[in-house]
């Protein structure tokens, strides 16, 4: 055995977000979401599962609470839903909504436990959606506005803020392969609403800094570490595209350096874009996204192996890596090195203050055994490989300050609905009892110790 430690100040913590988790889709005045409207529209989630209920954790918060208290953990990523706040986007706020947030803030401080806040995890209100969404500048001025109203109400107490959850999930699975809400198709709305996601963060960092004096902000995106499958010149090439796409077309422009001009090209070349190219940009817009901020946050799953000739028609990488490689239940292959190699190239290409993993963890469908018990073996496992792979960056010169399991507990799964589970707890959705799996309860030393053991 081998003991890797942390830093003194390292700080472990579970994630969720609000429609994963909340249920109550249409009480104490909250408006739709643009995920409420596509979980309701039969054929977009695996079963026709919706998030109407999720894990009822409107209602039964306090629970939850004790239950990361008896965890022991010391901070609690989740996001706040746009619509309980202004239902209809603007205009007219909703208190309740607000009170809510605020109630959870209050109670998870008095278990000691810090609360993260993320301002948005793709719940856009459907409303504005009606008016364009995201692909419309006016999205992002009333991203401006709830983020403004969100950190004045939770800002004397809420000191870690995050502005978006994954743009590029938000942006091109939402509008490019329509995988996600609102379900469109069509790159020509997807790179305007990406611009507009990356404009409404400069927005959100805006409200953090007017608001929250002493607060940190910084955004969460899910770079897929890239390489090609062989060494032919066109996986490369193929690489290169998908590296550009997912993460350069976010991260660059954040950074101060605008958006790859060969990423450009192609998508104009492809007729993604108009020959005109970005004539959504406004000026000033580069430089409101390049908005300082105090830390990066990264979510990390798996890498991306990419093969020319399997990159779908919309530029996804979907080339399997190895048979022999091991695979969670989505079909994500387990790549710990590639978190090592990801966080290495965040704080070598772009120098953030301070990076996160903000989020990793793995789907197991592990179920209570006769004693009740979870034996989630294979998730403890894959935790504790890329735990590994995070000391090792600290060793090796990164400022990761933090790291967030995804999730707490098993919730609504995008489009995949309740099949896939990564909780660290179980959840028996018919009942809503809560049961902390065995990788929990592993999670729960590694925190007390500050240190993971590792076999050598
Ligand atoms: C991420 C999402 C999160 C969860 C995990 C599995 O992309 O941010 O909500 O669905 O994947």
């Amino acid at each position: 055995m081998k003991r890797l430690n942390f830093p003194n100040d390292f700080i472990w913590g579970a994630a969720t977000s609000s429609y994963q988790i909340e249920g109550a889709w249409n009480e104490d005045g909250k408006g739709e979401s643009i995920w409420d409207r596509y979980s309701h529209t039969p054929g977009n989630v695996i079963g026709n599962e919706t998030g109407d209920t999720a894990c009822d954790h409107y209602h039964r918060w306090r629970e939850d609470i004790q239950l990361m208290k008896e965890l022991g953990l010391p901070a609690y990523r989740f996001s706040t839903a746009w619509a309980r706040i202004y239902p209809a986007g603007r205009g007219e706020l909703n208190q309740p909504g607000v009170d809510f947030y605020s109630r959870l803030v209050d109670g998870l401080l008095e278990a000691g436990i810090e609360p993260i806040v993320c301002l948005y995890h793709w719940d856009l209100p459907q409303a504005l959606q009606d008016r364009g969404g995201w692909p419309a500048r006016e999205t992002a001025l009333a991203y401006g506005d709830y983020a403004d109203t969100v950190t004045r109400a939770l800002g004397d107490r809420v000191r870690r803020w995050i502005t978006h959850n994954e743009p590029t999930c938000a942006g091109l699975l939402g509008y490019q392969s329509g995988m996600h809400a609102p379900g469109i198709k069509d790159w020509k709305q997807a790179l305007p609403a990406v611009h507009h996601l990356l404009l409404s963060h400069g927005l959100g960092v805006q409200a953090v800094r007017a608001n929250v004096p002493a607060g940190q902000v910084g955004m969460v995106i899910d770079p897929l570490p890239s390489e090609p499958a062989s060494d032919s010149p066109a996986d490369y090439a193929a690489m290169r595209w998908v590296d550009g796409t997912h993460n350069r077309w976010y991260l660059d422009p954040l950074y101060g350096r605008g958006y790859p001009a060969e990423i450009l090209a192609e998508h104009i070349r492809l007729g993604n874009l108009p020959k005109s190219g970005l004539d959504y940009v406004q000026d000033g817009d580069y430089e409101l996204i390049a908005s300082p901020t105090d830390f990066l946050g990264l979510n990390y799953y798996r890498r991306g192996v990419v093969r020319a000739d399997e990159i779908d028609n919309v530029g996804n990488p979907v080339a399997t890596p190895n048979p022999d490689d091991l695979h969670t239940e989505m079909g994500w292959e387990i790549h710990p090195w590639g978190l090592f190699n990801l966080i290495m190239l965040m704080h070598l290409t772009y120098r953030p203050k301070a990076l996160y993993v903000t989020e990793n963890g793995a789907s197991y469908s592990d179920a209570p055994g006769a004693d009740g018990r979870v034996r989630d073996e294979r998730r403890i496992k894959y935790l504790r490989t890329h735990l590994a792979a995070v000391q090792q960056a600290i060793q090796a010169g990164a400022p990761l300050k933090g790291y967030f399991a995804w999730s707490l507990m098993d919730n609504f799964e995008w489009a995949m609905g309740y099949a896939q589970r990564f909780g660290m707890v179980y959840v028996d959705f018919k009942t809503q009892k809560r049961t902390p799996k065995d990788s929990a309860l592993w999670y729960r030393k590694v925190i007390q110790n500050n240190a993971l053991d590792i076999e050598v």
